[in-house]
């Protein structure tokens, strides 16, 4: 029994309003619960359950959270369990990215307006991590992760396939005629042989990495995969920590600092994480109170070396990651190199470093030494110019021959001109790219625009355009891409991504014609247009290119709220609510 007055005795044991106890604790009665448990004193632990049928990637917590709900009760206290706005990567159109704010706001209310003492996050698929995250920070009432864990290892014909990645080869593969249609189905199927979220280093296993490297989640926890007996136990053991939590009252904001987002900041380096961990760990920071600038990434990310040997930017899976060490064995090499600050609290209430003793990887072809890396310079390399302030490029997974092409070639190094192709929205790529009458070779740029929180709606994963058939088939797959969109967190594009100010809201990619000639400057962190002040202000007078109307009541609230991906995509002024469970709620 806890020895502050709790939070929830405010509904269930209110000696000034009794009658309004009453009421509260009447209707948990109708399946079983006695009022002498919810009147005990114990920690009322809310557990947000996130998997349901149209969240496949979580719907086996549906089970984890008997596990839970056993370590809550062992360590004294009463679970409740309820469900998040589900969100589903891969079938929510047109992008579950819009709604992330949605199911944000939806926790909000729910930890705020209901009996919690302190709260148990189930998460998985990419969204279900940061929705949390930022909730817990705005509300700060004792939270932990409790993620569900990656699918064991895809197999197909003797060959790792992992979630997403098999996709963005096998299209590649499909445009080569080197496989059938039939091929490209079975590969992608057999990269999903169990229960749990993506099982390359996507958005999923980054946003659980993430969580586990700013201390909100018990360590070891991300990468253990969803069949595993761990899973269960793990369940068992942050159910019992989240009722100490709330003993320790010890609370998110306690923990979501400044040092804890720029570890954050280099971890997703050294796994190889995903690039939407910007946009992510930007809402949850601003959320948190915590100034995150977009230099932050180029500052103390961008010259971590690639420590994950795991797709996309290497070979492996989560089966092996997670044998491997983890996510602890990376941060255990970074905090030797002197590059983590171990000094952060953590939801085990010890310090980071304290949590990381003992967490050395036990298989180097998975996980490198730190003076041995994967790629030396592996983070989010910052670009600005005159067609954005802000945008960001993957290094981890730009490929040797990339590399030789665009940013080595003698005399211009890390210098590259090409002419652009621009489309408006994936359904102009789709239509136009495998048009012979487009003058696309391999020093063209491919750009899209109208794909950012405002012209999409909601920031859609489209940046990462496939060449045209014609130049897969002479081996060249990947050209220079640019957007105001995203990519998958699978995908293994040299993307310049995240474009901000986006298009529909006036940035300079709205005044960009293709034909144009565009700079990229990789050593100066620059991206322009060569086109003449003069010219751009004329192109401004025609006005931006359009998108489609609202579709849903959400689109256009959110359209009417939302700040661009540079600070999180978030919804604005929402950030000015801060610990509000500090003020408890009117009868
Ligand atoms: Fe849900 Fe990848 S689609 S985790
Ligand atoms: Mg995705």
């Amino acid at each position: 029994m806890s020895q502050r007055r709790l939070r929830s005795q405010d509904w269930f044991d209110n000696k000034e309003h009794a009658d309004m106890t009453a009421l509260y604790l009447e209707r948990f009665m109708n399946y079983g619960t006695t009022p002498e448990e919810l009147r005990s004193g114990k920690p009322i632990i809310g557990i947000a359950q996130s998997g349901s049928d149209i969240n496949p990637c979580n719907r086996h917590h549906l089970d984890l959270a008997r596990r839970v709900r056993d370590g809550i009760r062992d360590a004294g206290g009463i679970p409740i369990e309820f469900p998040s706005h589900p969100l589903f990567e891969n079938c929510k159109r047109p992008t579950a990215a819009l709604d992330r704010n949605l199911a944000y706001l939806g926790l909000v209310e729910l930890f705020y307006g209901y009996p919690f003492d302190g709260v148990v996050l189930t998460t998985g698929c990419d969204k279900t991590t940061p929705s949390a995250l930022m909730a817990a920070a705005t509300v700060n009432i004792p939270a932990i992760v409790y993620s569900g864990g990656p699918m064991l290892d895809g197999w197909h014909e003797g060959e790792l396939v992992g979630s997403g990645t098999v996709i963005w080869r096998s299209r590649r593969k499909l445009a080569a005629g080197e496989i059938t249609r039939d091929e490209f189905l079975e590969a992608a199927l057999d990269s999903a042989p169990s229960v749990g979220h993506c099982n390359t280093m996507g958005t999923a296993s980054t946003m659980n990495a993430m969580a586990e490297a700013l201390g909100m989640s018990l360590t070891g926890c991300a990468a253990i995969p969803a069949a595993y007996r761990e899973r269960g136990q793990m369940g068992y053991r942050t159910g019992r920590r989240a009722v100490e939590l709330v003993n320790e009252n010890i609370r998110p904001l306690d923990i979501l600092t400044r040092e804890a987002f720029l570890n954050a900041i280099r971890v997703n380096s050294a796994i190889g994480g995903s690039t939407n961990a910007q946009p992510h760990l930007s809402a949850i920071a601003r959320h948190a109170g915590v100034a995150l600038k977009p230099s932050d990434w180029q500052e103390h990310g961008f010259d971590i070396p690639l420590l994950a040997n795991v797709q996309p930017a290497g070979e492996f899976l989560g089966e092996r990651f997670h044998r491997a060490g983890g996510v602890p064995a990376i941060m255990w090499e970074l905090l030797q190199a002197g590059r983590l600050d171990g000094g952060c609290p953590t939801v085990t209430g010890r310090t980071m470093a304290e949590n990381l003793q003992g967490r050395q990887a036990s298989d180097r072809a998975v996980i490198r030494p730190f003076a041995e890396p994967l790629q030396e310079r592996a983070g989010f390399l910052v670009l600005k110019g005159n067609l954005f302030d802000f945008a960001i490029m993957k290094m981890s997974v730009v490929s040797e021959d990339f590399r030789k092409r665009y940013l080595s070639v003698p005399g211009r190094e890390g210098v590259f001109e090409g002419k652009v192709q621009v489309f408006d929205g994936s359904e102009d790529y789709h239509a136009r790219i495998n048009d012979p009458a487009l003058d696309i070779d391999e020093n063209t740029i491919l750009a899209i625009r109208g794909a950012g929180p405002l012209g999409w709606p909601g920031s859609a994963e489209v940046v990462n355009m496939q060449p045209p058939d014609r130049l897969i088939q002479k081996g060249i797959t990947s050209l220079p891409t640019i957007g105001d969109g995203r990519q998958s967190g699978t995908a293994d594009s040299p993307s310049i991504l995240h474009a901000s100010p986006e298009s529909a809201a006036g940035g300079g990619l709205a005044y960009l014609r293709s034909g144009d000639i565009i700079r990229i400057d990789f050593n100066a962190g620059r991206c322009d247009m060569l086109v003449d002040d003069a010219e751009i202000e004329r192109r401004r007078a025609e006005g931006i290119p359009e998108v489609p109307a609202d579709a849903t009541p959400w689109q256009r609230i959110y359209r009417n709220s939302v700040t661009q991906i540079d600070e999180g995509a978030t919804l604005s002024g929402a950030d000015t609510f801060r610990d509000i469970a500090s003020r408890p709620p009117r009868h």
